[in-house]
């Protein structure tokens, strides 16, 4: 049971670690003087901001704001509670972590119990294999060997709603741990019972090695769900565990690639085969953080699908959630199996070197990306390869800044003529989801105002009053400077539009601005900068509709109100310009 960790042991741990030591065993660092530098882990940026200080043991940077101490470094980099990047460090210059007051803490909020009663509930299901002849006999049938049995620490989950609660349940407070771990579940009356009953079970463990959750294989068919896996709980997290990944780390000390397979069975049959480096998402698709956990593990990551309809869809949302971790130096694979096998089958088909041959012939994620996108699109017309841009640049747009992206819309451009305007801020961020409305809306502005700088004569060509002012959005009311004051400048060079700013807190937005790189061509740029006043203008006369429309809900309109309201609906109406899906 882990108590309170005391202050002063956190003050002689932080005097005994190095910052830079800790940093640089994840992040390669260059001496910058007094100091060390980086691109910076926590934002994705091509030239580095990441600044590491070993007189002040401090961690800063400029891009995105990231700072603090070593324990804050540990936290933010590898995902880790408090009090277990206190282990981690701890353990890395030989220290023990003294707890106090373990004894009064509340059962609930002391995990080490968690942890502890979940890896008796494994030890319990591997001895209960041992007696169960059908279970064994199973596991046997799917060609599991001794070692592999012990290795993934297989178990089986008995008949009766209370084996593990008998066995492990022995007290009111254990009870209610085995409940937080989402081992029992209640029935209406409030009963508990076993949630896995004559199930072959399997561990989940976390990346250190302890077991956090279980998934569970009905026997045969007609028993419920295939497969059944524990709820999310304190300890487990469907969306960025991965299962045998700590096996996958055991077995290779140098993990140069790694391989996302759907089911528990496939990894184990992988693993067993000889290619200990499969992993398996828990019945859920491939986050993002997925995704960073993969590269962090290896720079090549393969995902293995079904060639079905089912495994297309998974592996392109596989590929979304893989697109803002791309940075340099890390590659995605894409390899689909022939119709009614799965890795499992297939490992025991074609062996080890099957796989290795396949694996050899995955589709990089480029290649895939533009199969796919351009899977239902006439690429010799002009209007498919239109499409297949439009299609394409959001996309794109959500590659971390880097030589990846400046290809990727070089290859686009090969394929459709078209170019994918590279905003350089609208893709960063670290936990970067599907860009929002909102973000869509602000990298629109942005893109306007980067294209302007690139191009200050572009507004010569808008007239005031500008209709995309009555957008809200930050950044509008900069535009409309900007353009104003280009318009009174015939011939400004860039610089000097931004040098206008020297004074205003938009000064560094701008400068950065205006050293994002825009792709293509001035006439290009052209287009794409109207395309965008354009978007802004369409996306404020929404903004206006939907105004109008709670206005009039509330009786607050007058004639005027409603003939505007009227007059933006029948816009509406109308057919807009090809918008794409
Ligand atoms: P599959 O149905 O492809 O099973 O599910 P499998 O791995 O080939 O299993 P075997 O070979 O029949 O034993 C793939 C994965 O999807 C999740 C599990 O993680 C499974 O391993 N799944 C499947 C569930 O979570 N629940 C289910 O009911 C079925
Ligand atoms: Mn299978």
């Amino acid at each position: 049971m882990r108590g309170r960790i005391p202050d002063n042991f956190i003050d002689e741990l932080l005097t005994r670690v190095d910052i830079v030591d800790v940093i640089e065993r994840r992040v390669p660092l260059k001496k910058a003087g007094r100091e060390w530098t980086a691109c910076c882990p926590f934002h994705n940026e091509r030239s580095p901001s990441f600044y590491v200080s070993p007189q002040k043991q401090f961690f800063h940077c400029f891009g995105c704001g990231a700072h603090g101490s070593a324990i804050k470094f540990l936290m933010d980099y590898d995902r880790l509670e408090f009090p277990d990047a206190i282990e981690e460090l701890a353990q890395s210059v030989g220290l023990k972590v003294p707890y106090e007051g373990g004894r009064d803490d509340k059962p609930r909020e002391d995990r080490s119990d968690l942890y502890t009663l979940l890896d008796e509930a494994a030890s319990f299901y591997q001895r209960e294999l041992g007696g169960s002849d059908e279970a064994r006999a199973y596991v046997k049938r799917r060609g599991l060997d001794a070692d592999t049995l012990a290795r993934f620490r297989v178990g089986w989950a008995p008949a009766g709603f209370d084996g593990v609660l008998k066995a492990l349940g022995t007290t009111d407070r254990r009870r209610q741990l085995l409940n937080d771990a989402g081992m029992v579940a209640s029935n209406e009356k409030g009963n508990r019972y076993d949630r896995f009953r004559e199930r072959v079970m399997f561990p989940i463990l976390d990346r250190r090695g302890r077991v956090i959750a279980f998934g569970g294989r009905v026997l045969s068919s007609d028993q419920g769900p295939k497969y059944l896996n524990s709820p999310e709980t304190a300890l487990f997290h469907k969306g960025r565990e991965l299962f045998a990944l700590w096996q996958v780390k055991q077995a290779n000390a140098n993990l140069t690639r790694i391989m996302v397979v759907e089911g528990y069975m496939d990894v184990i049959a992988l693993h067993q085969a000889g290619l200990p480096i499969a992993v398996a998402t828990l019945g859920t698709a491939t986050t993002p953080d997925h995704a960073e956990v993969l590269f962090r593990a290896a720079p090549d990551v393969y995902f293995c699908f079904d060639g079905d309809r089912a495994g297309r869809q998974a592996a392109w949302r596989a590929l979304e959630s893989t697109l803002p971790r791309m940075r340099d130096g890390r590659q995605a694979h894409f390899l689909f199996l022939p119709d009614g096998e799965d890795p499992d089958t297939l490992v025991r088909k074609e062996g080890k070197e099957g796989i290795e041959k396949r694996m050899k012939d995955a589709m990089p994620l480029s290649e895939y990306f533009f199969e796919e996108l351009a899977r239902d699109v006439d690429v010799s017309r002009l209007d498919g390869r239109a499409r297949l841009a439009e299609r394409a640049r959001p996309l794109i747009a959500r590659l971390p800044d880097g030589a990846f992206r400046d290809l990727m819309a070089d290859e686009l451009q090969r394929r459709t003529g078209a170019r994918a305007v590279l905003d350089a801020e609208a893709a960063t961020g670290r936990a970067t989801p599907p860009p929002r409305a909102g973000n869509v809306q602000r990298s629109l502005v942005r893109s306007a105002i980067t294209l302007l700088l690139a191009q200050p004569a572009l507004a010569d060509e808008v007239a005031p009053p500008y209709p995309f002012l009555r957008l809200d959005r930050p950044g509008v009311a900069l535009l409309a400077e900007l353009i104003d004051i280009a318009r009174n400048r015939p011939g400004i060079n860039p610089a000097v539009l931004v040098e206008a700013f020297m004074d205003r807190p938009e000064y560094p937005s701008l400068q950065k601005l205006m050293q994002a790189e825009v792709v293509g061509e001035a006439d290009m740029q052209r287009v794409e900068f109207f395309d965008a006043l354009t978007q802004m203008e369409r996306q404020a006369a929404s903004q206006r509709l939907e105004h109008l429309i709670a206005q009039h809900r509330d009786g607050l309109l007058d004639g005027a109100g409603v003939a505007e309201l009227r007059a933006l609906l029948a816009a509406r109406a109308a057919p807009a310009p090809a918008e794409g899906r």
